[in-house]
């Protein structure tokens, strides 16, 4: 695997794969490497016969107060587990390679992003959308994986890539849990022992209610009011959202009679911890 520190240097391999007639996958990250970033990497090296894949912290992307400097990192740890994964070129950019002195542009993604985690973190996904746009755009990929984890960010991606006419397929990956289904993420490691032992009871919370609501007769609001009180008596300390939505529009639903997930996001220590899963369709 080689590393590209600047666009330049990655246009190389880019133009030599493309002269070759090979396609291209991209897997976009932040680095601090978890079995889930390595699931998007097999996914891709599955589609395609070069992988990208991009490490780079984006500022852009965390609100004022967010972790942006205790956010962690470990390019070396990174580099050999994207290397073991078969990444031809890993894309480890600075800052000012992706946003040059005078950059001045933002993507911006109406409707999708003004729910759940848009409106607790301003600024967030014009941050994730105008990364990701720079990305697709340079790269100009056959495919980018993102994980479903983050689904709302998946659905910005996907209409920004859809409303801008770029012809990358955007591939959703499904989560990757710990046995106790903790979804895998970076952030876990903020987790201390005690909180750790609490953590699961997110994806309990989440699982038991789309349960609940399969069939689209339950409604919604009751399961959702009891799973925040029993995630506040796990040890949360605050629940931000634990919603019913639709799957593709992310409208607010009452039953679960359409495509639709139970999403949730909550506070546990110094984590703040996101998961959502689907609702069986019967
Ligand atoms: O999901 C992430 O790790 C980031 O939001 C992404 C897609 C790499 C953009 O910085």
């Amino acid at each position: 695997m080689r590393t590209a520190r600047n666009t330049a240097d990655l246009r190389q391999s880019l133009v030599a794969w493309r002269g070759a007639g090979e396609t291209v996958a991209l897997v976009p990250t932040m680095g601090a490497l978890h079995a889930g970033h390595l699931s998007l990497a097999r996914i891709a090296r599955a589609r395609c016969e070069r992988v990208v894949a991009s490490l780079f912290v984006n500022p852009a992307q965390f609100s004022p107060g967010e972790d942006l400097a205790a956010y962690p990192r470990d390019e070396a740890g990174d580099s050999r587990l994207f290397a073991e994964a078969g990444v031809d070129v890993l894309f480890a950019p600075g800052a000012d390679d992706i946003y040059p002195p005078g950059f001045a542009t933002r993507v911006s993604v109406s409707g999708l992003t003004e729910c759940l985690c848009g409106p607790l973190r301003p600024g967030h996904f014009d941050g994730v959308a105008t990364v990701v746009s720079k990305l697709l755009v340079l790269i100009q990929p056959d495919v980018a994986v993102f994980g479903e984890k983050d689904y709302q960010q998946l659905l910005v991606i996907r209409r920004l890539a859809a409303d801008l006419g770029l012809a990358a397929e955007i591939v959703g990956a499904p989560t990757v849990r710990e046995e106790d289904g903790l979804a895998l993420s970076s952030r876990n490691a903020y987790l201390g022992a005690q909180e750790r032992t609490a953590a699961p009871a997110l994806h309990r919370t989440i699982a038991g209610i789309a349960d609940a609501l399969v069939g689209g007769d339950a409604e919604a609001a009751p399961l959702c009011e009891a799973g925040r009180a029993d995630l506040l008596a796990a040890g949360f300390s605050g629940v931000d959202y634990l919603e019913l939505r639709h799957a593709e529009t992310l409208a607010p639903l009452a039953r679960a009679d359409a495509p639709s997930r139970v999403f949730t996001a909550a506070h546990l220590g110094r984590a703040r911890l996101i998961d959502n899963v689907p609702v069986a369709a019967v």
